[in-house]
């Protein structure tokens, strides 16, 4: 052995000599902690090193101690003469006893790093702790003392995750008054632990093979803005799921299929929710949002979306989730997964495709060609009139109309189009009609109010205010159900499109028509 490494000395020495000055070598041998000021601060750097216990002779004003990677299965006895210290990194040893008491007593104390070590439970401490940051990922922790955390009453940051965690008493945070972040991933909770906390804002819980929440677990967190249950095994959120406070809620990648009116009835704040990679099929109806008016970004993404049935929902959601401003910012997962017909188009195509597909193909789509032929025909027809008007100024004829408008050339001749082509209900709409027809401003939402006010012709503005509030979207299948009625809805609805997609509009006026003929 002796002689290997005699050998291997000789055979290197050359290389070393040329490499680098010997001087730098003893140097590091001699003092294994590098010492330096950052941002103000005494640094004292002896991570990975192998050490099982801190050499002599150090700087003990040190306020920041980088001891991490080494081989400590202790705290080191010398950590006692220091007493200035800010953060203590003490990550992957293999440490496990208590906390002595002069650590607790470390009056500077903010953040302690004990990550990737071998704690398997985490007792009470006797003192008050001033700790602000604990990182207690990566043990093996399993028993925590419900009192644990009691005197850290500055503790604003705790990680807990990657532990062997199935369970909290109900009080262990309650007296932790500034505890902010609280991360649980990667433990083995089978259920959301319910647990009082007054000031916790953010909550991270994923990967905890949690197969359930009760509808109470978040009722004693009154400050929880944040919760992520991403990557677990829910197959169903329980109705009326309660938090005042709650703004972002993480249920991606879990099994959930259904949702519905009363889910998330119960969380007012509710502002972005993410339910990518579930199992939904059913397109939702957008009245399960109703009670959630702060929404602002919702993610889709994932789910096998199936079109079956083509209900008025493929487009009333569409529309809910992309208008402007979007709460799905990646329309491209709001499309259909099935049935084979339609996979591939967005809700909205797949509604649109299928309209009226239950009725006589053939003749409408022979209108259709009629209608476009039409289109087209008025299209060439004005153009060239337009062009021969153009090479041939009539001379200024005074009529009636021109007269009252004092000869303002542009305004006469919006107004004798509008006169010359006026809306009729009983016919389909020209493409010039098409033109001239009110833009339907604030899209679907208005709707209701639209239709109620047409249909009944009573002035009472009371009502309809009252109807704006209580009635959403998706109640319109269900307050109309008389299907002629809903396809009047529908191609209103369609017709006001902002005229987005003129021939389509245009297209669905004439089927309309066509009802009508064969009625
Ligand atoms: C603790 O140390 C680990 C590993 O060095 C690091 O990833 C983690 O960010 C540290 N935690 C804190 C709170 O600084
Ligand atoms: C939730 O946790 C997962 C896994 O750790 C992470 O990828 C995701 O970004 C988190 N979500 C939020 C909103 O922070
Ligand atoms: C797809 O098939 C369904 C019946 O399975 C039918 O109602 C629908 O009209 C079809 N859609 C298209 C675009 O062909
Ligand atoms: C389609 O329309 C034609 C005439 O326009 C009619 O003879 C035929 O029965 C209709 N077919 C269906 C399935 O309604
Ligand atoms: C025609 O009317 C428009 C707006 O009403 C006005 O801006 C324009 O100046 C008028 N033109 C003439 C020639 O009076
Ligand atoms: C639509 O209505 C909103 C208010 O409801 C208004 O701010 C906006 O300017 C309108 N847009 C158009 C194109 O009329
Ligand atoms: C509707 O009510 C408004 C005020 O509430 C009134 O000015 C208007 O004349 C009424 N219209 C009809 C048709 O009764
Ligand atoms: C009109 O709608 C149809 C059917 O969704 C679509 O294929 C077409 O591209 C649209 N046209 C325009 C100009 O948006």
């Amino acid at each position: 052995m002796g002689f290997i490494i005699l050998s291997l000395w000789l055979w290197l020495l050359p290389a070393t000599v040329l490499l680098s000055p010997l001087p730098d070598m003893e140097e590091e041998q001699e003092e294994p902690c590098r010492t330096y000021t950052h941002e103000a601060l005494l640094y004292l750097d002896c991570a990975e090193r192998g050490l099982t216990e801190l050499p002599s002779g150090l700087d003990y004003n040190a306020q920041v101690l980088l001891l991490a990677n080494n081989n400590f299965a202790t705290f080191p006895e010398q950590l006692k003469n220091f007493h200035q210290v800010e953060t203590l990194d003490l990550s992957g040893n293999r440490i496990t006893g208590a906390l002595p008491s002069y650590i607790v007593g470390w009056q500077r104390i903010n953040t302690l790093n004990l990550s990737n070590n071998n704690y398997d439970s985490w007792l009470r401490i006797e003192n008050t702790f001033n700790i602000q940051k604990l990182d207690l990922s990566k043990n093996k922790i399993n028993r925590i003392d419900e009192d644990a955390f009691v005197r850290m009453s500055r503790l604003a940051y705790l990680d807990l995750s990657e532990n062997r965690i199935n369970n909290l008493p109900l009080g262990i945070f309650a007296r932790a008054t500034s505890l902010e972040v609280l991360s649980l991933s990667r433990n083995y909770f089978s259920e959301v632990p319910k647990f009082q906390s007054p000031s916790l804002r953010i909550l991270r819980l994923s990967n905890c093979q949690i197969t359930s929440i009760d509808k109470d677990s978040l009722s004693e967190m009154n400050s929880l803005l944040e919760i992520n249950l991403s990557m677990n095994e829910i197959e169903s959120i329980p109705d009326n799921l309660a938090s005042n406070s709650l703004q972002e809620l993480d249920f991606s990648y879990n099994e959930i299929s259904m949702i519905n009116d009363q889910t998330f009835s119960s969380l007012p704040h509710l502002a972005v929710l993410d339910l990518r990679g579930n199992e939904f099929r059913e397109v939702w109806s957008s009245s399960y949002f109703a009670s959630n008016p702060f929404l602002r970004e919702v993610r889709v993404k994932g789910n096998r979306w199936s079109c079956e049935g083509f209900r008025v929902n493929l487009l009333l959601t569409y529309e809910f989730l992309t208008k402007e401003p979007a709460k799905v910012n990646d329309r491209g997962s709001l499309i259909c997964y099935s049935p084979s017909n339609v996979t591939q188009l967005s809700w909205q195509q797949a509604y649109i495709r299928t309209w009226h597909a239950d009725e006589n193909t053939t003749s409408s789509y022979t209108l259709m060609a009629v209608l476009f032929g039409m289109v087209i025909g008025t299209l060439i027809t004005s153009c060239v009139c337009r062009g021969i008007m153009a090479l041939n100024p009539p001379p200024p004829r005074v009529t009636p109309e021109t007269t009252a408008l004092n000869g303002n050339a542009t305004q006469r001749r919006a107004e004798s189009v509008e006169i010359r082509v006026p809306l009729r209900e009983e016919l389909p709409p020209s493409y010039d009609e098409a033109l001239l027809m009110p833009r339907l401003n604030a899209s679907f939402h208005s709707l209701p109010d639209f239709v109620d006010e047409e249909d009944n012709n009573i002035n009472n503005s009371n009502n309809n205010r009252r109807y704006r509030r209580s009635r959403s979207i998706g109640d319109l299948t269900e307050t109309r159900p008389r299907v002629h009625d809903r396809r009047e809805v529908s191609v209103r609805i369609l017709m006001g499109y902002k005229l987005r997609n003129l021939t389509f509009a245009v297209l669905k006026a004439v089927k309309v028509g066509s009802n009508d003929r064969q009625t």
